[in-house]
């Protein structure tokens, strides 16, 4: 593999040449493929520069120009690219080159897996089916013919319109012509043999689209819910942006082997099946709202990343970071907004903090980057997105919507920048976002210091903030940020106060706020009002703040913010563990927490958010508070304090159980609102009851019970983390039940991978020589051995088993799967946040990959910024 060099940012150069029309023909074949390529190509500007073009693994057969077959003195090519001499302006390039599609493992181009020819072209994968300015800002007309053996790959599809179909002989051919002009990131084709579950959408402008979801055969019962949510996506983008589809087709693969979630491509979606996949037999209800969360996700990216796309892969986060706050929005529009939120603050708080505070932190508009596969991150997509809603926080939804219609009216059908989005929001609401924008410039999480005061003889509110971000890799200083702080505050007994203002702006490194508001009217003498800040997370900030438990406990009944409730509840626990933790004892849970959650448990809340507000903050969120994280302490608290609560509140929870049981059990399985939260309570308490109940009767007749995956899985998890003594019994069980089921074992793997237990490593080398586990399909490494990273103490033992198992891993996978194998090596990358015996444990896997001869690029990135932190 050859070493790729870093690019920067602020190299951008406008492409030398431009391709107004693209036609390509697939001759499919497993082993060779032939792929004619003819581009009508222009030079751009006055230069006499060489035509450059961007291949990589490609067999070349023939290059020729405006119909001369050039030789060897005309054209140069090599590992990378393929290097043409001509003077003309403008001409017809035709290159026909070989690849392999039976033999690409990695995923990216074209490849043949259980018989499927498919494609992923993002972000540089197009290079790896033909010879092309492999770059996002050159927008070309495809036209794509694919031929094919008619009885193995009765479906050929690609983007846009079918605009012929033809016989001969074995062999059919499907020519498809895309209207809109794309970057090549976006080409997608199709062969194989499918279900098909077919629709149509009407659009507002009366337009008829027709709908096509493609399943491996026999799935057709798992595909209703994938079609229901496009239609559902395709109206939603009309009615709160205005957003209308533009082509009469839309269709969606579900494939079995794919790197990431799905992927965008115009007109025809290709899908990883667990996001289209589901029936209430096989999937989660969490399933269900992902599937819904990812149809959306890139069906909204027609607008935001399709027809309006990025000028280079800096600039990522103008599609992703738009496109995820989105699809968020979508999932709270259609379902429980607070349940959402709270999710994704989640995901930042346990993934994001940690990839800010490690040796690949990178602003969410990166200025270096060697492998763009490494640049799909949830600093790009998720801090992101919640860069964006800071804008929507800043603008409310009228002004947000003005400054996308202006966005979409200024830039459609162009290659842009983050920096023209900014602009738009901007000049659509006369607003100055120039200190915002640092949010795109600069990484690190900041840290926010807050002290509230009251001022009895002025009753008023005294709020001091303090900023600071840390030094990440390559920015040592940092500037202030535009920080939007959304407040509210309460009486003791829970009464709401009305402030002056709702919404602070810190955008000095220090500030002082003075805030009125109807405190006399509210307050009983001497009584001091109880303070939220960053309601609903107005920003992706850490606090830090002296609050007194009581306080908590009062926002955790009252705030007028649910997220605020549910964050109050999570400073409660992670305060009471790092207190045990810092004085090396083991936590102790109080009598007035107890009761708060008591009462919590036993009020009429949303089920959904008793369950979120009783759920401990996770090891890899807590563990982010240490800069020498306790791997032991941490997971014998946390353990303790599970245990502490459920013994506490046994009888309570056995109550609402039992009671929440009957109610579901009164009418069938439905994915509804109401009934998904129920279920999430329900859930919850079992894995409550499963710490302190040792009746293996009991459980299993509640496995047996179960009617649906969301709650047999539920039971599963509960007794195999538990260590329950029922727990080999039941994971026989489902796995009697479901071997074959690849995404339903999925389940089963990840479930055994997450157990703290002893013997998860040994089990987890088991399990890679059961039937259904492979290394070659991404979505089995993610479920067994990417959730296994995320076992705090067993990956982390200190006898270095599991980074060896983990190390060996990354080591197969860099051969036939870097990008799989990058996605693992994140594990080890904030090694220096451990204890020194760790610390040379994890740096030895590290070195090891470091002195592999043919390290992957995508690899290469992570190991030498990791050694170098
Ligand atoms: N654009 C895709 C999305 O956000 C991401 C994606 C799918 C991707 N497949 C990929 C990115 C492969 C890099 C490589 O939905
Ligand atoms: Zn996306």
């Amino acid at each position: 593999m050859s070493q790729k060099t870093a690019k920067y940012r602020k190299d951008y150069q406008a492409p030398d040449f431009t391709i107004h029309s693209v036609d390509l023909t697939f001759e499919l074949d497993p082993s060779q493929t032939r792929v004619t390529n003819t581009m009508v190509v222009e030079r751009q500007g006055s230069h006499q520069r060489p035509l450059v073009l961007d291949g990589e693994g490609l067999q070349l057969i023939q290059v020729s120009l405006d119909d001369k077959t050039l030789n060897g003195d005309d054209y140069s090519v090599n590992d990378q690219q393929l290097v043409v001499s001509t003077d003309k302006d403008r001409f017809t390039l035709t290159i026909i080159n070989d690849i392999n599609p039976s033999q690409n493992k990695a995923l990216e181009g074209l490849y043949l897996a259980e018989n499927t020819y498919c494609t992923q072209c993002e972000a540089e994968g197009f290079r790896r089916i033909t010879f092309y300015l492999d770059r996002p800002d050159v927008l070309a007309r495809f036209t794509t013919t694919i031929i094919g053996d008619k009885s193995q790959y009765p479906y050929l599809l690609s983007n846009g319109n079918l605009i012929k179909t033809e016989q001969c002989g074995d062999k059919h051919v499907a020519v498809w012509q895309d209207p809109y002009p794309k970057p090549s990131y976006l080409f997608a084709l199709v062969a194989g043999d499918f279900d098909v579950l077919r629709d149509s959408f009407t659009t507002r402008e009366g337009r008829d689209v027709k709908l096509e979801l493609f399943v491996d055969k026999g799935n057709l019962d798992r595909s209703e819910h994938a079609m229901t949510s496009l239609k559902n996506a395709m109206k939603w983008d009309e009615e709160r942006f205005g957003l209308v589809y533009d082509l009469d087709i839309y269709m969606v693969v579900a494939v079995d082997f794919f790197n990431m979630g799905a992927m965008e491509n115009k007109g025809l979606n290709v899908f990883n099946a667990k996001y289209v996949l589901a029936n209430p037999a096989t999937a989660t209800d969490q399933d269900f709202l992902n599937i819904e969360s990812v149809i959306g996700h890139e069906y909204f990216h027609n607008w935001t990343g399709n027809r309006i796309t990025c000028r280079d892969w800096f600039q990522l986060s103008l599609k992703e970071g738009l496109t995820v706050f989105r699809d968020q929005e979508f999932s709270s529009d259609l379902g429980s907004r607070a349940v959402n939120r709270i999710q994704d603050v989640k995901i930042i708080r346990s993934h994001q903090f940690t990839e800010d505070a490690g040796p690949m932190a990178h602003p969410i508009r990166p200025d270096k980057v060697l492998e763009m596969n490494n640049f799909y991150t949830v600093t790009v997509y998720n801090k992101g997105a919640e860069v964006i809603r800071m804008l929507h926080t800043l603008l409310g939804e009228a002004g947000f919507q003005r400054g996308m219609q202006l966005y979409v009216e200024r830039h459609d059908g162009q290659a842009v920048t983050c920096e023209d989005f900014v602009a738009a929001m901007e000049a659509a609401n006369e607003q100055d976002f120039s200190q915002f924008r640092r949010w795109y410039s600069q990484a690190g999480t900041p840290q926010v210091e807050a002290d509230v005061d009251f001022d009895q003889d002025k009753q008023q509110l005294n709020i001091a903030l303090r900023q600071t971000t840390p030094a990440t890799p390559g920015q040592s200083e940092k500037l202030p940020f535009h920080i939007p702080v959304k407040i509210s505050a309460v009486t003791p007994s829970g009464q709401v106060i009305t402030l002056n203002e709702g919404l602070l702006h810190l955008q000095k490194e220090q500030q002082q706020f003075v805030i009125n508001g109807d405190f006399s009217a509210k307050l009983q003498a001497g009584e001091q009002p109880v303070v939220s800040l960053f309601d609903n997370f107005s920003a992706p900030v850490k606090v830090s703040r002296k609050i007194s438990a009581n306080d908590l406990r009062t926002l955790m009944a009252h705030a007028p913010d649910p997220v605020s409730r549910w964050d109050a509840s999570q400073q409660l626990f992670g305060e009471l563990i790092h207190q045990a933790i810092a004085q090396q004892t083991t936590v102790k849970l109080d009598q007035q927490t107890i009761s708060a959650c008591r009462q919590l448990l036993t009020s009429d809340a949303d089920p959904a958010l008793i369950a979120l507000a009783l759920t401990p903050p996770g090891a890899a969120t807590l563990a982010d508070n240490y800069d020498e994280i306790p791997v032991e302490q941490l997971r014998h608290n946390l353990k303790q304090l599970k245990k502490q609560l459920a013994q506490a509140l046994k009888d309570d929870v056995m109550a609402r159980y039992q009671q929440l049981t009957a109610t579901l059990k009164a009418h069938d399985y439905q994915l509804q609102g109401d009934d998904i939260s129920q279920r999430q309570l329900r859930n919850t308490l079992l894995s409550y009851l499963a710490e302190i109940n040792d009746d293996a009767a009991w459980f299993e007749s509640v496995y047996e019970q179960a009617d649906n995956m969301t709650d047999t899985l539920a039971v599963l998890q509960a007794v195999t983390w538990t260590e329950h003594s029922v727990a080999e019994e039941l994971l026989n069980r489902f796995d009697q039940q479901w071997q074959g089921e690849k995404l339903v074992m999925d389940k089963w793997f990840q479930t055994q991978a997450l157990a703290d237990n002893d013997a998860t490593v040994a089990r987890i080398e088991t399990l890679m020589q059961h039937a259904d586990f492979s290394l070659d399909n991404p979505n089995r490494v993610y479920s067994l051995l990417a959730a296994f990273t995320q076992n705090l103490a067993q990956f982390h033992r200190a006898d270095g088993a599991g980074y060896r198992l983990i190390g060996g891993v990354i080591q197969t996978l860099n051969d036939s799967n870097p990008q799989v194998a990058s996605r693992l090596l994140s594990a080890f990358m904030s090694w220096k946040r451990y204890d020194a015996h760790r610390q040379a444990l994890m740096k030895q896997q590290l070195e090891e990959l470091s002195a592999l001869p043919n390290l992957a690029s995508d690899l290469q990135e992570k190991v030498e910024n990791s050694l170098a932190a």
